[in-house]
């Protein structure tokens, strides 16, 4: 069985979890946090290197007041418990995304929790907190734009590899796997050059449920698929050929 180098989830499904428990949407989120440090580190021990999750989006600020205010103060808790989690697992943890956003303790907690975490290498973690797909690559463009207006950037076309570096997910590989969880099938823009020719994964299942065996199956499906990225099997590319 090939291991994915690198997972990417979408953590949907809390509410409605909860709601067909009788449950408050906030007891989903709680569960969903809870989940998150239970999958992260079996995704560590799995020895799968790399791991990026969508917590909040740049829409997820049309939710209730009450409903943002409970999230927040999920994050600045589970901010902390991360830094036991970065130890136990030598995990490196960046928050990808506009921490500006963010209330001014939070963004201290990110800083502290990736400045802890910076020489730890046996696994990657990215949380996306305040992170949209569109947002990254306008801030992206803007930096660029900027660094090339004073000359730092090479003249004439800019390649994928520049591009690349200026994304909140520069120096760290593309997803081979993208599972969203509680059976919608939509991107909802999260990682929109990243996943170009990642294998994604649907499941009915909510997060606050999905488990090992849950992953297991995804990474299985996973193993069934042929990855081409756009060649044909078993051919070489030739030299000078026509690429359509
Ligand atoms: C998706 O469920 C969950 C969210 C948008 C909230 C954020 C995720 C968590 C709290 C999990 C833990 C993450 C971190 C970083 C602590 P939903 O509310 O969209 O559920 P629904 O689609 O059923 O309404």
């Amino acid at each position: 069985m090939k291991l994915p180098n690198h997972i990417a989830i979408i953590l949907d499904g809390n509410g409605r979890w909860a709601k067909n428990k009788g449950m408050p949407r906030s007891y989903g989120h709680v569960v969903g946090c809870d989940n998150l440090e239970k999958m992260c580190n079996t995704i560590c021990e799995m020895g799968v290197r790399y791991l990026t999750v969508y917590a909040f989006s740049t829409e997820n600020w049309k939710r209730s007041q009450e409903e943002i205010k409970v999230l927040m103060n999920l994050f600045r808790r589970y901010l902390k418990r991360c830094e036991r989690s970065a130890k136990k697992n030598q995990m490196r943890v960046k928050i990808i995304g506009d921490p500006g956003g963010l209330e001014p303790d939070i963004q201290r907690s990110i800083c502290e929790l990736e400045d802890m975490s910076r020489d730890y290498d046996k696994m990657f973690f990215q949380i996306a907190l305040n992170y949209g797909g569109r947002d990254e690559i306008l801030r992206a463009v803007t930096r660029l734009a900027e660094d090339a207006r004073q000359g730092k950037v090479p003249e004439g076309k800019v390649s994928e590899e520049t591009f690349d570096s200026y994304l909140d997910t520069a120096g760290i590989p593309d997803p081979d796997l993208l599972i969203r969880t509680s059976g919608e099938q939509r991107l909802s823009n999260f990682l929109l050059w990243q996943l170009a020719y990642t294998e994604f994964y649907f499941t009915d299942v909510p997060w606050p449920a999905f488990d090992k065996k849950e992953l297991a199956k995804a990474i299985e499906k996973y193993n069934e698929r042929d990855r081409r990225y756009g060649g044909v099997k078993g051919q070489k590319p030739e030299e000078g050929a026509s690429c359509l």
